[in-house]
């Protein structure tokens, strides 16, 4: 079949884009300049947010396979596009730039036409966070996160609630890895090792420390119940990082770091958006509803997704304090020939 030239304009559908500014300021027959700019902006964050959405559901797509390879193409995929997801990230977090050069009187000029529309209703954001891993029982403001929105929205957002996030797929495929079984590798089994390297580590007063990390690590203890990586989960990701060196584990090591590097950027992107809301409204309370800056100061607090893997980081030991791997699993972890 012969294909039809295609025209850049038809193919942006830019009649569509570049006609769907309509500030509300005109309508009521007020000149209020900025508003365009405020119009556009949000547009372009929704533009990136569904970008973003594109590319988690794409790694969530790879996670949902029964078995992925630590050294598989579909690794290095989602790691690529968890870069992606970063980098789309920073530019949301700089743009705020131009969004601060509107003052809060150019903002009060068209503010009250607004009402109560707020980026508190943007389903695309809390879609996002709820595919990355961010629970509902784990959210600041509970009783308001969803009122403001339309019925239709509402369900959509507790449908994509109920899906597999990127987290629970993480975790399930973390806690399948042999890393994660007590008694695999060395004679005493890798843990206890572990523990004794670990326990010198320690400085005087942090012994508790100790018993959390048999609780965390070791068969028979109790594992803290308000964790949602579970334990052998917990195991494979702490060994990724500490083995990440080994060409095996790169991959992983890098996945894992990726999301870190997300929630780094969402918080940054929290923090931006918080400070620019206080400045613009002061302590008046956000048109979605909220109790405004108090309740981003506590989301961008409480709303960290993958501050479990985070906090692995305490467990870590130097280099040359590590147990030392057996040759067949030096090998396992290497490059074939
Ligand atoms: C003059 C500029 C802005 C002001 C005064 C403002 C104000 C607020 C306030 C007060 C909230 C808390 C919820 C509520 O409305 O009660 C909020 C939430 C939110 N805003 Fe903005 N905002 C501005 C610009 C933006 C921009 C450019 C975006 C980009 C999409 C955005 C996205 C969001 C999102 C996603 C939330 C929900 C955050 C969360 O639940 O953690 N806002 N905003």
């Amino acid at each position: 079949m012969e294909q039809k030239p295609v025209y850049y304009s038809d193919y942006l559908q830019l009649d569509k884009i570049l006609n769907a500014q309509a500030p509300e300021s005109a309508k009521h027959g007020v000149r209020a300049d900025d508003e365009m700019l405020f119009i556009i902006i949000h547009q372009t964050y929704e533009l990136w947010f569904k970008q973003m959405f594109h590319e988690i559901n794409l790694v969530r797509e790879i996670f949902q396979k029964e078995t992925v390879e630590e050294n598989s193409a579909d690794i290095f995929n989602a790691v690529h596009r968890l870069n992606r997801v970063s980098e789309i990230l920073k530019i949301l977090v700089s743009q705020m730039t131009v969004m601060e050069t509107m003052t809060p009187l150019d903002f009060l000029d068209f503010r009250d036409f607004l009402r109560p529309a707020s980026g508190f209703q943007s389903i695309q954001f809390k879609i996002a966070e709820a595919m990355l891993g961010l629970p509902f029982d784990q959210r600041f403001g509970q009783e308001y996160y969803v009122s403001q929105l339309r019925e239709e929205d509402r369900k959509l957002v507790k449908d994509y609630e109920k899906e597999d996030s990127l987290f629970v797929l993480i975790e399930r495929w973390l806690a399948r890895m042999p890393f994660a079984k007590n008694g695999w590798e060395t004679k005493d089994g890798f843990w206890q090792e572990y523990k004794v390297a670990y326990a010198k580590s320690l400085q005087d007063g942090e012994t508790t420390n100790l018993d959390y990390f048999e609780s965390m690590f070791l068969d028979g203890k109790d594992y803290p119940s308000d964790l949602r990586l579970g334990k052998d989960a917990s195991r494979s990701a702490l060994f990724i990082m500490l083995y990440r060196d080994y060409p095996l584990l790169n991959g992983p090591y890098q996945l894992i770091n990726g999301l870190l590097d997300i929630d780094d950027l969402l918080a940054q992107w929290r923090y931006r958006h918080m400070n620019m809301v206080k400045r613009m409204i002061g302590k008046r309370v956000g048109t979605g509803g909220s109790t405004g800056a108090k309740y981003l100061q506590k989301a961008a607090q409480n709303h960290y997704i993958y501050k479990e893997f985070a906090d692995l980081t305490s467990f870590l030991l130097q280099r040359n304090e590590l147990p030392k791997l057996p040759q067949d699993i030096v090998a396992d972890l290497s490059y074939k020939h």
